[in-house]
């Protein structure tokens, strides 16, 4: 079944509550992983740092108290997931410095060379066109900036189990996503070789594969 994005919207709607409290509960993930992306990206002030697919806001948080005088952007598909990253990002005290915007991965509304760094996590096993996303996240970077794009490795952590437990479970609670991910999620599942290729042939110049906390994490240099 192809990956319906009106489906997809209606899925992290509804998950988004539960995902935005699975992520308050599951530090681990972000002991390993935040500090990671951190020291990659290393966020300065006066950069323009862009956290897409940003979810209940969490890098983009992280990068905005990292370097107070940064322009972070966060952007989604799903309302509800902005919902809560701006109350996040209100509760942080960040009142209205991080920009939050409803956008496609695959249709980013910036113009070329916009950002210095960008994080992308979790989102691209979403995205029906993949090659168009990376294309997309390529685009919007400066020449010299730096990317991290984060999937995990699927099944390989207990984190990422409960993360897929919850998606089967998300037709319980909203009918129409019955029968949603059940044979369809094994397609989402990238490894370490499909992942480097899509980013290399995005166009990176440079791309390096790093294991965390279950997770495959994609250092790209354009
Ligand atoms: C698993 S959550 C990860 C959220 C956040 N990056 C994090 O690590 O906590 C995936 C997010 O990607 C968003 N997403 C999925 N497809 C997208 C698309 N095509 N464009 C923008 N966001 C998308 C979802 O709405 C959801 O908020």
């Amino acid at each position: 079944m192809p990956i319906d994005k009106e489906r997809t919207i209606d899925c992290y709607n509804t998950l988004a509550p539960f995902y935005s409290f699975f992520r308050k509960i599951t530090h681990r993930y972000d002991n390993e992983i935040m500090p990671f992306v951190l020291d990659v990206l290393e966020p300065s002030n006066g950069e323009a740092v862009l956290d897409a697919g940003t979810g209940p806001g969490i890098y983009a948080i992280k990068i905005a108290e990292r370097a107070e005088r940064a322009d972070v952007y966060g952007i989604d598909l799903s309302p509800k997931f902005l919902e809560l990253a701006r109350k996040n990002a209100l509760e942080a005290g960040f009142n209205g410095r991080i920009k939050f915007m409803a956008a496609d991965l695959e249709d980013l509304p910036f113009g070329e060379d916009r950002f210095d760094k960008l994080v992308c996590a979790g989102a691209m096993e979403a995205v029906p066109d993949k090659e168009r996303a990376a294309s997309e996240l390529y685009r919007v970077l400066k020449r010299g900036g730096r990317a991290v794009i984060i999937e995990p490795n699927r099944g390989k952590s207990i984190r990422d189990r409960a993360y897929l437990f919850m998606l089967y479970g998300l037709g319980l609670v909203n009918p129409k996503l019955r029968g949603f991910s059940a044979k369809d999620i094994p397609k989402y599942y990238f490894n370490q070789g499909s992942f480097y290729d899509l980013f290399k042939g995005a166009g990176f110049r440079a791309v390096r594969i790093f294991e965390r906390a279950g997770s495959f994490c994609a250092v790209c240099l354009k």
